[in-house]
């Protein structure tokens, strides 16, 4: 398993599927503005991306009120700020011009800021609801 994936592997199974598809859909994306596809439909991935990781926090902060998670409120700072992230992204896309290098640092960021998020405080939740016999 390389490093990535082993950061991304949580052992909850709910919460890994869901990284796994934002995970995806933020590299389709990045394939599409490298292969300078047509902006919209970059966009629409983009879109896409954005609903599922709005869909993922919600359902992240769900569990976590459902499990009486004594750090939700600081996660929920953490999501708030990526909420953030990905609205700066998007309106920079919005004025999007073919091939610029500036969107693919700003996207390899938004994955990179990901990722530590996904090993750090996402982690800490999972290990939280796995020593309370959830997977
Ligand atoms: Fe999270
Ligand atoms: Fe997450």
């Amino acid at each position: 398993m390389d490093r990535k994936a082993d950061t991304l592997t949580l052992g909850v199974n709910a919460i890994d599927r869901e990284h796994h598809a934002l995970l995806s859909l933020l590299a389709k994306f990045v394939a599409f503005l490298k292969a300078e596809v047509d902006a919209e439909i970059a966009l629409a991935v983009l879109r896409e991306a954005m609903a599922a990781g709005n869909a993922h926090m919600e359902h992240e902060e769900e569990l976590m009120a459902e499990a009486g998670y004594p750090k939700v409120e600081e996660h929920k700072r953490c999501h708030r700020t990526a909420r953030l992230t990905y609205t700066t992204l998007m309106s920079d896309i919005l004025a999007f011009r073919a091939h610029d290098p500036a969107l693919l640092e700003q996207s390899a960021q938004i994955e990179k800021l990901l990722l530590q998020h996904i090993g750090g405080p996402d982690r800490d939740f999972a290990e939280y609801l796995k020593a309370r016999g959830v997977n």
